[in-house]
């Protein structure tokens, strides 16, 4: 999983960062916190969110500028039609074949958890979201917990 990166990509994706708004998660008695997320071998088993995912409201998540972004960086052929997508990460046509939804989950609570500490996917329910961020969007997370499981609803979907 490892990837060389170059410095007009990685320059790209800082840029990308900033621009990620950040919202506080709300934090209410049926979601795991950010902190206590448990990872087992690059997985997380349990859902953080009570309430099932939900694949359409994450499918918005993750074309959102404001919330997940995740086009920003990836391609998703069934979202083509969307605006802009990137490709600095891989496209994630299939990855409902290729993870299984732990592993899925465990990308999308803290990417760096799986792919390392230099990885540019940020953390997006972690509370060290990574180097590159704002002094005002420290120690919040940038997807509240039934977002998480909402994009891990839609990401299950992609299959080859
Ligand atoms: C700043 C760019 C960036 C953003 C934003 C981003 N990712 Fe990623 N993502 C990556 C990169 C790069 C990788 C490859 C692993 C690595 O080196 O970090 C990756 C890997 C992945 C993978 C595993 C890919 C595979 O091999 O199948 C999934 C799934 C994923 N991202 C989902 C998401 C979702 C969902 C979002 C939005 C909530 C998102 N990413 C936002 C850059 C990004």
């Amino acid at each position: 999983m490892k990837r060389t990166v170059t410095k007009s990509i990685v320059v790209g994706c800082l840029a990308v960062l900033a621009s990620v708004p950040v919202t506080v998660a709300a934090g209410g008695a049926a979601t795991v916190a950010p902190d206590d997320v448990a990872f087992t071998d690059l997985t997380v088993t349990a859902p953080v969110s009570a309430p099932p995912g939900d694949p359409v409201r994450g499918a918005e998540v993750f074309v959102s500028r404001s919330l997940g972004n995740c086009l920003a960086c990836h391609e998703v052929t069934v979202l083509k039609k969307e605006l802009f997508h990137g490709n600095v990460g891989p496209s994630l046509d299939g990855a409902g074949d290729r993870w299984s939804v732990a592993q899925l989950r465990a990308i999308v609570v803290d990417a760096k958890k799986v792919f390392g500490p230099e990885a540019m996917m940020p953390g997006f329910y972690s509370n060290h979201v990574g180097l590159h961020v704002d002094k005002e969007h420290a120690g919040k997370t940038i997807l509240t917990a039934d977002q998480v499981e909402d994009v891990v609803a839609f990401l299950v979907t992609l299959k080859e």
